[in-house]
């Protein structure tokens, strides 16, 4: 077995994604690619487990296959595999810990089991101008909001987080208020470029009060509300000017109100970068708004390009490469965790190795 893994297979599968990616740690992202099942799950409004693993069992030896290639690279000339060990569906995580775990085992070398937000926090070291440590992280995405102090890989503070639906997931079920498909993020940010602001306003939750955690849910019925109010009786949706507005008016309730809370914690915390990871981390509208507000307090907003703020394995490559080049490892079981909060995680023990 190899002592330094420097180059890292990285395997996703904790949803509705296949992501697979190479990361070298001398040269960087070798080769990555994803596989969506959106289409797969189109038709049910949402992920239907069974259906995820199905398509991640058909879709990840394919796409290894195809990310070596496209490398030029064979399997002999992999270090070290790392896969999605959690959270995220039971069976489609256990697809990539199998999957990853059998070739770490036939080719090997060692294997690590990645957390998937980890793997969103540190998907903008990915990027020409990576951040330095410390700073907040904001992790919004389909199952979690929460915002982090993040001292170094590994060193986790949890300064807040939703106390109901994340705000991906708020997105989604705004989507599917408006008839929209999911995921609804996207389609709610198009939409609300065809919207007035000034038409509605809706609530920013607990920004009213101190503290740093979020609640999306009474939003949710604000939105359900103002759709059926501007609903006519012989149609089932508002028109299609109001529709546009109520986009609007709810990316911009969602997105002050992770701005307000994001320069809250930068000022609690006396930080001042902060890196914003996750599906909803590639919203255009939070993004501008944040550069702006965090100008007026001379912080600054680190993000990845589009494709690493949705799941994607570029982001699990990195974050194993830098856990295998710290010396850990897993032993050869299969084990995936559905519930994985982030300050479990242990330390990267040989930080300064950590390219
Ligand atoms: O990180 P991600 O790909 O998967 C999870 O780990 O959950 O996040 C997916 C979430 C979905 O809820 C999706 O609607 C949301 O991110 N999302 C967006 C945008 N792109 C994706 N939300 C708002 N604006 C976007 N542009
Ligand atoms: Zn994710």
């Amino acid at each position: 077995m190899k002592n330094t893994p420097v180059r890292v297979l990285g395997i996703e599968t904790s949803c509705d994604e296949t992501g697979i990616a190479v990361y070298d740690s001398d040269n960087g992202l070798l080769g990555h690619h994803l596989y969506s099942q959106a289409a797969v799950h189109a038709e049910y409004g949402g992920v239907v487990p069974e259906l995820a693993s199905r398509d991640h069992i058909r879709k990840t030896l394919p796409l290894i296959h195809q990310v070596l290639s496209d490398c030029g690279i064979q399997g002999s000339d992999i270090d070290g595999v790392a896969y999605t060990a959690g959270p995220g569906l039971l069976g489609a995580l256990m697809v990539g810990a199998a999957i990853g775990q059998s070739l770490a085992f036939g080719w090997q070398i060692p294997a690590i089991g990645v957390h998937h937000m980890e793997g969103h926090l540190l998907a903008p070291m990915l990027e020409d101008n990576p951040p330095v440590f410390p700073f907040v992280a904001l992790l919004v995405s389909g199952g979690h909001t929460q915002l982090v102090e993040v001292t170094a890989i590994g060193e986790y503070e949890l300064l807040g987080e939703s106390l109901d639906d994340a705000a991906g997931e708020a997105f989604d079920k705004a989507a599917k208020m408006l008839d929209l498909p999911y995921p609804g993020g996207p389609q709610i940010a198009r939409l609300a470029t065809q919207g007035d602001p000034q038409r509605f306003r809706f609530p920013r939750p607990m920004t009213d009060r101190p503290g740093l955690d979020f609640s999306f849910s009474g939003l949710k019925t604000f939105t359900l509300n103002t759709v059926d109010k501007h609903t006519p009786a012989d149609s089932p949706l508002p028109d299609e000017q109001t529709m546009a507005d109520i986009a609007c008016a709810f990316e911009e309730a969602v997105v002050d109100t992770l701005v307000i809370k994001c320069r809250r914690a930068l000022q609690q915390t006396d930080m001042k970068r902060l890196i914003i990871a996750g599906g909803v981390s590639a919203n255009l509208r939070l993004r501008e708004q944040l550069e702006t507000a965090l100008a007026k307090i001379d912080a600054q907003v680190f993000y990845a390009r589009n494709e690493f703020c949705t799941d994607n394995g570029a982001m699990i490559a990195y974050t194993g490469c830098q856990r295998l080049l710290a010396g850990q490892r897993d032993p050869l079981n299969i084990r995936v965790k559905a519930r994985w909060p982030l300050h479990e995680l242990p330390p990267l023990t040989s930080a300064a190795e950590v390219g």
